[in-house]
């Protein structure tokens, strides 16, 4: 107790916990900060979002292809990413787009099935190399940096008939294709992402039933998963550090999204319940990476629980010392992606019963519904929970360089005249440089999710997050310019977020 005290009045110094989360905005005023030179502007996609060609020239299946042809209901529109943006065919117009708004990078990730259509590297499908050479070099003519995530989310269906990331078997697998492709597009690559979100990868897909592979396994899946994700990407980390670093001179990382979890008071009570739900969230992928092994309180918790539910071992399984140090210190940066933020408050320890993460984790969380919503429901727009955040990761990680990987806005019609995404992005980056300017915090660099319109996963193109629109019936999928492209062009151009710049 003692302890909690100790951090509150901390957390209160740090201004980390304002408590309440109520109108926090309301007399808050856009910085007329610029960012500083070198402070690099991307955007980001993920292959299955975009590609489509999703049978085309050698490509095998990856699971959400499978789960969604199999479970046609499973999509709020009743789409698939079947066709999705046609990026496959239309990579050109992408870059034109960028070209347009003036990036520096561009964040794009691998279909592991379309290379190796197995996703073994036993049998390499040379047209799908060869797209993503063409997107590369594409990218280079056009004087844009690459940034790949090897894994956002499409793994081959054939790895899933194993167990897919819950069969330890995954670790080496991934190794073999990132060492392949390294050594295939390393040279155009300035920056690598092991993997994208393992928290959605691993209790939507194996915990939650909510994305695919739709599994169903609460309170062990997500977390066998974890495990398995935590050493793929630390093998990969390794493999690019030993065997190509000095020849490519890259950088590489794993890409965490964190929410904001806000205590509803000041009570030290809150704090650690909303302190509890950070560690299970950020802290359960960022503890192995930043400072070794799963954190404290989820290793106990887990295990209490465990117990109390007639389990013979803990239901998070352990890492060896050995595991730990593979693990431990495995990023060049920390990438970060960031859309929302929840409360959390005080709540009677969950009674045991079906074991599941969300009651390992506790407390009463929610959103209010005061805040803004998004076209996805989980997502409410609070620009003050990214401030937060990040002078939190700071404090509990320590001085670190930040990329932010993803960040952005949805609506469901697709709007030219977006201004909600420009207050969105305004206010976000707004507080995003004052954890710069007035917190030290080191953010070297930020990327808006999406260029273009694209499949959003189970919402299918219900939820349209891209700053350019594409009509998703018109079998030529013209890209369109929406308004808030051109203010992302702007800020890029003069590194500042109000109107009156010039
Ligand atoms: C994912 C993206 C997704 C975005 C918006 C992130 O969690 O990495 O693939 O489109 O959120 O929902």
């Amino acid at each position: 107790m003692r302890i909690l005290y100790i951090f509150a009045i901390f957390a209160t110094f740090l201004d980390l916990s304002l408590g309440d989360g109520d109108d926090e905005n309301v007399d808050y005023q856009i910085t007329d900060k610029t960012y500083p030179e070198g402070f690099v502007f991307g955007v980001a996609t993920a292959s299955y979002q975009i590609e489509g060609g999703w049978n085309e020239d050698g490509k095998g299946e990856q699971i959400w292809d499978t789960w969604i042809h199999n479970n046609p209901g499973i999509v709020a529109d009743g789409s698939t990413g079947d066709v999705a943006s046609d990026s496959y065919h239309k990579y050109k117009e992408d870059v034109a787009c960028m070209k347009e708004v003036g990036v520096q990078y561009y964040r794009l990730s691998i279909s592991w099935a379309r290379i190796l259509p197995t996703g073994r590297i036993d049998k390499v499908n040379q047209a799908g190399v060869n797209y993503y050479l063409n997107v590369l070099k594409e990218l280079k003519a056009n004087g844009i940096e690459a940034m790949v995530t090897l894994y956002h989310w499409d793994l081959p269906t054939a790895l899933q008939d194993i167990g897919g990331w819950t069969n330890p078997e995954i670790v080496e697998v991934f190794a073999d294709f990132a060492r392949l492709s390294y050594g295939l597009f390393g040279d155009y690559v300035q920056t690598w992402v092991t993997i994208n979100e393992p928290k959605q990868i691993c209790h939507g897909g194996y915990a939650n039933a909510g994305y695919a592979p739709g599994i169903d396994s609460k309170g062990v899946g997500e977390y066998s998963c974890a495990r398995n994700i935590l050493l793929a990407h630390a093998r990969g980390w390794h493999i690019y550090d030993q065997e190509f670093r000095s020849k490519q001179n890259g950088r590489i990382t794993i890409v965490i999204d964190s929410d904001w979890y806000e205590p509803t008071n000041y009570t030290p009570e809150d704090e650690q319940a909303a302190e509890t739900k950070r560690q299970f969230v950020f802290g359960m992928y960022a503890n192995p990476v930043f400072i070794g092994n799963w954190p404290q309180v989820m290793i106990d918790r887990v295990a209490d629980r465990s117990a109390k539910e007639g389990f013979n071992s803990s239901r998070l399984p352990a890492f060896s010392d050995e595991e730990i140090s593979l693990i431990k210190g495995t990023y060049d940066f920390l990438a970060l992606n960031h859309y929302t933020t929840y409360m959390v408050g005080a709540a009677d320890e969950p009674a045991i019963g079906s074991p599941s993460w969300e009651l390992d984790a506790g407390g009463n969380v929610y959103q209010k519904d005061t805040w803004e919503q998004a076209a996805i429901g989980w997502f409410r727009v609070v620009p003050w929970g990214f401030g937060k955040l990040l002078k939190w990761i700071k404090a509990t990680y320590g001085d670190l360089e930040i990329v932010i990987t993803e960040n952005g806005v949805s609506d469901r019609t697709g709007t030219l005249e977006d201004d909600h995404r420009i207050n969105y992005i305004r206010s976000y980056m707004s507080h995003m440089l004052d954890a710069m300017y007035e917190d030290n915090i080191k953010i070297t660099g930020y990327t808006l999710w999406s260029i273009i319109d694209n499949f959003e996963w189970t919402q299918g193109f219900n939820a349209k997050l891209g700053i350019y629109y594409i009509n998703m019936t018109d079998p030529e999928r013209p890209r369109v310019a929406k308004k808030s492209s051109k203010y992302y062009a702007k800020v890029i151009e003069t590194g500042c977020l109000l109107d009156s710049c010039a």
